[in-house]
């Protein structure tokens, strides 16, 4: 059994990797640390002690203030129960989408793989990140069972179209990457921000975070160097191209993975006006989108991914800051 980590794990460093060599030591880096870190669901996750039990009931659940629909007056005339049922059908909702678009990743991986030549660095850290996923995936659900509640993840229409994802390393290999970027660093940002606050959590949610948080250091590290090494040396009409598909890419994830779960608000009947003052209205939802792809952001600026034309498109999604860090974290 490995223990789950105490603390939420650092960022993974961003270094050059101009040269094939130290590109490779890279990837060769992360996967010998994919070995000796790594936590398997069913062997340290203790489901069933009662401390891990999950309560719907539960005060831990409940939205904190800073939240902007736990800080809605509707929500806190709520009783305390339902409070706490709609922070658990959240974090539920969360973890099902993140599996979802866990097992699209998992299946574009093993697509870019397949035509990897012998020799190739990438084959086995891309089989470390699928292995890590499947874990993830088995992690996330076992969650999603023990609520009880009837979780859906993505909207139906968008789970049909998000079926091409596992295609596009067919197409391009760059892209499928900008697209794992764009479902991780989201998820990444939305966990660090919970780990980070100071509330109690209930230890079930706080370990699954910290698990996640210290092995999605290093997928996201991987998609960043790849891009890193790959794009300065695309092609420039390729280059021009995928710098108009990163934004569109970047916006629609950063969305599907921030936005109010339909169910939830059909289940606990919460006024429109509600939605809209929390999911709409509010100048902080549309901050949170565009921080939450802000390393992405700054990446794409910094390998020559941004210039006039594709810098509109990423107003158009609603995702450019122009304070954006031109440095990478
Ligand atoms: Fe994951
Ligand atoms: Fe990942």
């Amino acid at each position: 059994m490995t223990s789950a980590p105490r603390s939420t794990a650092p960022q993974e460093r961003d270094e050059h990797v101009g040269d094939g060599g130290a590109y490779r030591a890279v990837i060769e880096r992360l996967s010998k640390a994919s070995v000796d870190k790594h936590w398997e669901p069913y062997r340290d996750i203790p489901w069933d002690d009662p401390e891990f039990h999950v309560d719907p009931s539960d005060p831990r659940w409940e939205l904190p203030g800073v939240d902007r629909l736990g800080g809605h007056p509707w929500y806190r005339a709520q009783p305390p129960e339902v409070r706490a049922r709609i922070g658990l059908w959240r974090v539920a909702t969360a973890m099902k989408i993140g599996l979802q678009f866990e097992n699209l990743l998992k299946r574009g991986l093993l697509n870019y793989a397949y035509r990897l030549p012998n020799g190739s660095p990438e084959f086995r850290y891309v089989y470390h990140e699928t292995i890590e996923e499947g874990h993830h995936g088995m992690m996330f659900q076992e969650f999603v069972n023990r609520t009880g509640m009837p979780i859906r993840g993505m909207p139906r229409p968008l789970s049909a179209v998000a079926q091409v994802a596992p295609w596009i390393p067919l197409i391009s290999t760059e892209l499928f990457f900008v697209f794992v970027l764009g479902g991780e660093d989201p998820i990444d940002h939305v966990q660090r921000r919970v780990l980070k606050d100071s509330r109690p959590h209930h230890p079930l949610e706080e370990t699954i975070m910290r698990i996640h948080v210290a092995e999605e250091a290093r997928h996201i590290s991987f998609a960043r160097h790849y891009l890193r090494n790959r794009v300065p040396r695309m092609p420039a009409h390729r280059r021009f191209l995928l710098g108009l598909f990163a934004p569109v890419v970047l916006g629609v994830m950063a969305r599907i993975m921030l936005a109010p779960p339909g169910p939830m608000i059909r289940r606990f009947r919460i006024p429109a006006s509600v939605v809209a003052d929390v999911y709409l209205r509010d100048p902080d939802a549309g901050r949170e989108v565009r921080d939450s792809v802000a390393r992405t952001r700054a990446l794409c600026a910094e390998i020559g991914l941004v210039n006039p034309v594709s810098r509109r498109v990423w107003k158009l999604m609603g995702i450019w800051a122009d304070a954006a860090p031109s440095r990478p974290r």
